[in-house]
């Protein structure tokens, strides 16, 4: 292929040439960029250039491989033919990073001679969290530059560090403070004629490794990543770097890499990775719809979620105020906030110095009125109770200025009665967080019926400032995740019934790869917000209320579905046995063994189907949606794709007379397949064909 000027700019300053990658905005190593780095390194040779720089345009030096390439037909040239070319120039190739060199991007630098970075560069391999490992000698070169244990710590946890660790590490070989390329070329200028040993041909780190000290340092970085391939595969490419001459090392990673990628995992932490891109994409959002200018933002409520929300704007640099009934909440609420950073600054992951920045960015009052005129978007977060609700959105929307936002982070109720509160129902939207709501990445964004496009475009945006993935869905009871994981409840009821008891149920969904099963889940959250929301819509659970009528709300009061020590260790309760047998008896339902699939079919089905309905409903605009709002604020694994991911690996026409079966047989009328799974099924169709 001829090389285009215009993806690698090609630059002669004198005996040093400069090659910029120029695929904004991450300068993927796409194949225009592959054969203009060839092109462009046989260019220099020609003109007799001593050194090549190598330097990203843009953001970054490169963010690695086109994922969207993969797959396909490959096309030449190979990276590995560009790395040949560094490898055998008759001169030094110098790569020069800024922002970022991830994944091929860094494999290309560590395949130059040497490299140079910016102070505020990083560098990383994060291929396994894509569920593949570096393909591209990443898994050979970099044990051989800083010692296989070191190597693998960045390989396996996909993990990027920062400049002045990659210099001490010895990743790359000097930091330039100012202008990066002049300082790159005088760098270059400065080292011409001097012998650097490539990557390939190093092996005073790998030698006299010790197989078992290896061993040990993996046994410890996997117990992080249990069920997943691509980590043990990193592990095992890096350690071919030491028991294997370099080719066969390079063999090795290219079967391990081919395998993981045609894997499901792989399949599903891509479905996440590019999904995630998706829902920020808003189908009939016009495109002029702008965000709202918000420089501060002041939260009603200083309970759990108040608390929660007030941080994530600290944390981001958003100046917040805490709006509290008395004094004495406002005090509460501030301290827990205070009292969580400064658990933060003790295991040292925030200096003292962004903990004061923090601090002085949160602040409380008990001035409703005086306060919320100040606003420029206000997030509520008082008790769930649609009367309490409206009657703050009244005064919100006197006290607050013309044309400022208000949101609610209500988890159930309508969006739309809250705005008719108000006089502005174009500028209320929900904004529903996820508890912790510091931690939880997942903001669901709640779209009333008059919902403006500016008023979604201010919560998308500002929900990405401070830190969280928002995702755009309709407002039902319940939203997207809660509304799916309550219909799961009544199969979890009569699992217990027919035969299980909770550690059977919590090992199937936690051996699946959720952090929780579902009825741990609930003793964290407390069982009585489950019983509340049953007595409100006069709903029964036998065994689930038979368990909160004795006391037992979980966690908090030491007992729930399992019993909990002092350091919170949850034991099974022979009491629950016997609480569980005893409804059984009365209902005179006849317990049997109950298999691990089918567990995990009675919990994942009902989700899927309610999903399909929300799809049908318009709730979420794709498949895709549900997903990711799974994957980021209910603790699904992402190398499992989400919900109806799964369902589509189990393939619809399956899924549709698995739902009909057990629809059957339990008397659920929520099991009935939905019309767009039956269509789907009839079709040979699959949620992902739905979204092309
Ligand atoms: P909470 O009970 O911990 O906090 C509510 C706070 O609001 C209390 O501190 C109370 O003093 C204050 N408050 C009540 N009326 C007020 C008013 N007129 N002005 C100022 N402050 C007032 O409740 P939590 O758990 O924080 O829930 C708040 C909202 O967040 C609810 O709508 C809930 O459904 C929603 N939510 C809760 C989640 C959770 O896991 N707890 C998750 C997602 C949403």
């Amino acid at each position: 292929m001829a090389q285009d000027a215009s993806f690698v700019q090609h630059d002669k300053q004198g005996e040093v040439h400069v090659l910029r990658l120029a695929n904004p905005p991450v300068n993927t190593l796409r194949t225009e960029i592959r054969a203009g780095l060839l092109d462009g390194l046989n260019a220099a040779k020609a003109a007799g250039a001593k050194a090549v720089v190598l330097i990203g345009t843009g953001r970054m030096y490169s963010a690695g491989a086109e994922m969207t390439e993969f797959g396909k037909p490959r096309v030449a040239p190979s990276l590995t033919e560009v790395f040949d070319a560094i490898e055998g120039y008759p001169g030094i190739v110098v790569s020069a990073i800024h922002g970022s060199a991830l994944g091929g991007g860094l494999e290309l630098a560590l395949a130059c001679h040497a490299r140079v970075a910016a102070p505020t560069a990083q560098v990383g391999l994060p291929e396994v969290k894509r569920g593949f490992v570096p393909g591209a000698g990443g898994t050979q070169r970099l044990p051989r530059m800083i010692g296989p244990e070191e190597a693998a710590k960045i390989i396996v946890s996909g993990d990027p560090i920062p400049a002045a660790k990659a210099l001490k590490l010895g990743v790359i070989d000097a930091i330039i403070e100012g202008d990066l390329e002049a300082g790159a070329v005088a760098w270059a200028k400065a080292n011409i004629g001097k012998t650097f040993t490539l990557a390939r041909n190093r092996t005073d780190k790998i030698e006299g490794q010790d197989p078992a000290a290896y061993d040990a340092v993996i046994a410890g970085l996997l117990k992080r990543s249990r069920g997943q391939e691509s980590p043990k595969g990193c592990a095992e490419a890096v350690r071919a770097s030491f028991t294997m001459p370099f080719d066969k090392g390079l063999e090795k990673e290219r079967e391990l890499f081919q395998s993981l990628v045609s894997g499901e995992q792989s399949k599903a932490l891509r479905h996440i990775f590019f999904g995630e891109r998706e829902v920020l994409r808003i189908p009939g959002q016009p495109a002029d719809a702008k965000s709202l200018p918000i420089e501060r933002l002041v939260v009603i409520g200083g309970g759990t979620m108040g608390g929660g929300i007030a941080m994530s704007a600290a944390n981001n640099g958003v100046p917040v105020t805490i709006v509290e009934t008395s004094e004495e909440a406002l005090q509460k609420g501030l301290a827990r906030c205070h009292a969580n950073w400064e658990r933060t600054v003790s295991t040292g992951r925030l200096s003292q110095a962004d903990y004061e920045k923090r601090k002085a960015l949160l602040t409380g009052s008990t001035d409703f009125e005086g306060t919320v005129a100040k606003a420029d978007l206000v997030i509520e977060a008082v008790f769930e109770n649609m009367d309490v609700k409206k009657e703050v959105f009244a005064r919100l929307d006197k006290a607050a200025r013309p044309g400022v936002p208000l949101a609610s982070n209500t988890s159930t109720l309508s969006i739309d009665e809250i705005a008719s509160a108000t006089s502005r129902p174009e500028l209320v939207v929900g904004m529903h967080f996820f508890s912790p709501a510091n931690v939880m990445r997942l903001l669901e964004n709640v779209r009333g019926a008059k919902s403006s496009p500016a008023v979604i475009a201010t919560a998308t945006e500002f929900g990405k400032r401070i830190g969280k993935l928002p995702v755009l869905v309709g407002n039902c009871d319940g939203f997207v995740g809660n509304r799916m994981t309550g219909k799961r409840g009544p199969q979890v009821e009569k699992l217990l019934l027919e035969g299980c008891l909770p550690a059977d149920i919590d090992k199937v969904m936690e051996g699946y790869g959720m952090a929780m099963g579902p009825l741990a889940v609930g003793d964290l959250a407390g069982l009585d917000i489950g019983a509340a929301v049953r007595k409100a819509r006069g709903t029964v659970a036998p065994v689930a209320d038979a368990i909160v009528a004795l006391g037992r709300f979980g966690q908090k009061t030491g007992k729930g579905w399992y019993m909990y020590d002092e350091k919170r260790t949850r034991m099974p309760d022979p009491e629950v046995e016997r609480i569980i047998l005893d409804v059984a008896e009365k209902m005179q339902v006849r317990r049997r063994k109950i298999e691990p699939q089918e567990i995990l079919e009675r919990l994942m089905l009902p989700m899927v189907n309610e999903g399909s309905r929300i799809l049908e409903e318009g709730v979420a605009y794709r498949p895709i949606d549900i997903d990711v709002i799974f994957v980021n604020g209910f603790g699904w694994p992402a190398w499992r794709g989400g919900p109806m991911f799964w369902a589509d690996t189990q393939g619809l026409k399956n899924v549709r007379d698995k739902l009909a079966h057990y629809a059957e047989v339990t008397g659920d009328a929520n099991l009935k397949p939905t019309a767009l799974i039956e269509k789907l099924a009839a079709e040979g169709g699959s949620f992902a064909s739905m979204g092309a």
